[in-house]
């Protein structure tokens, strides 16, 4: 997969050479670049933003350099060539859409992915609706709170959407059962030793018996779901619920 990701901050994105999406990037599952917007500006001070348009506080970011930067990066493709003509865009805004399980997975099938990072009161939405008549281009949200930027919340979804790329992951079987894959939480997780300053390990877990075990994580991961996430439950789809889950 190629992640291409835009900002006015790229040593925000240095976490990125990291851990398991460092590793990746070794390997060569992930060819993921981060450029600085500034690189295409022209004035002595590489200004990219303006006053809003209307008045208001804050500063916008200016079409300009994201069109330069486009050009550059998304060069038209000749008729044949190998790979992917254009990136899907990502553009990070708090007035974007959720960002879910549901769109890492859709998002992991992807060959191509250019974040653009927004930072002051926004990109000029002109950039959004130009890149739009070219590409498909989602507006992205983490959750509803306001960000400095969108650097923070690009981390988050690479983070999210790489592990699900095959190979990333070590152990692959570890994605089924997680939180947010079947619509609840994950069932709480042990390990040794068995007991720990007075709390010990559920029996069950150390029962060997693998049909006990499932069935009390199923339990715990719906009971959780109805105490933490109780709108989660009231979106399950009534064909993934076991005859034997009782409604809590
Ligand atoms: N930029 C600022 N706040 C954001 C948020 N909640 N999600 C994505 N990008 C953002």
């Amino acid at each position: 997969m190629k992640i291409d990701v835009v900002t006015v901050f790229p040593e925000y994105l240095q976490p990125l050479d990291l851990s398991l999406i460092g590793r990746a990037r070794e390997r060569g599952m992930i060819d993921l670049t981060v450029h600085d917007l500034r690189r295409w500006t022209h004035d002595v001070h590489h200004s990219v933003d303006g006053a809003p348009a209307g008045g208001g506080a804050g500063m916008v970011m200016k079409p300009q350099p994201w069109g330069e930067c486009f050009d550059e990066l998304i060069p038209e493709a000749p008729t044949g060539a190998a790979g992917p003509a254009k990136p899907r865009l990502l553009v990070t805004s708090p007035a974007g859409r959720p960002f879910t399980q549901a769109m890492a997975h859709e998002l992991a099938a992807e060959p191509w992915l250019m974040f653009a990072c927004g930072r002051y009161e926004g990109i000029d939405q002109r950039v959004v609706d130009y890149a739009a008549d070219r590409m498909e281009v989602t507006e992205v949200s983490i959750g509803d709170y306001v960000l400095f930027g969108g650097e923070v919340a690009v981390l988050a979804i690479i983070e999210a959407v790489t592990r699900l790329v095959p190979g990333v992951l070590g152990n692959a079987a570890s994605l089924d059962d997680e939180s947010h894959t079947a619509g609840v939480l994950e069932a709480p997780a042990y390990t040794r030793p068995a007991e720990w300053r007075g709390y010990e390990v559920p029996p069950v877990l150390l029962s060997g018996d693998h049909g006990k075990v499932d069935r009390w994580r199923r339990e715990q991961a719906l009971l959780r779901t109805a105490r933490a996430r109780p709108d989660l439950l009231e979106r399950l789809d009534p064909g993934s619920l076991d005859k034997r889950d009782r409604l809590l």
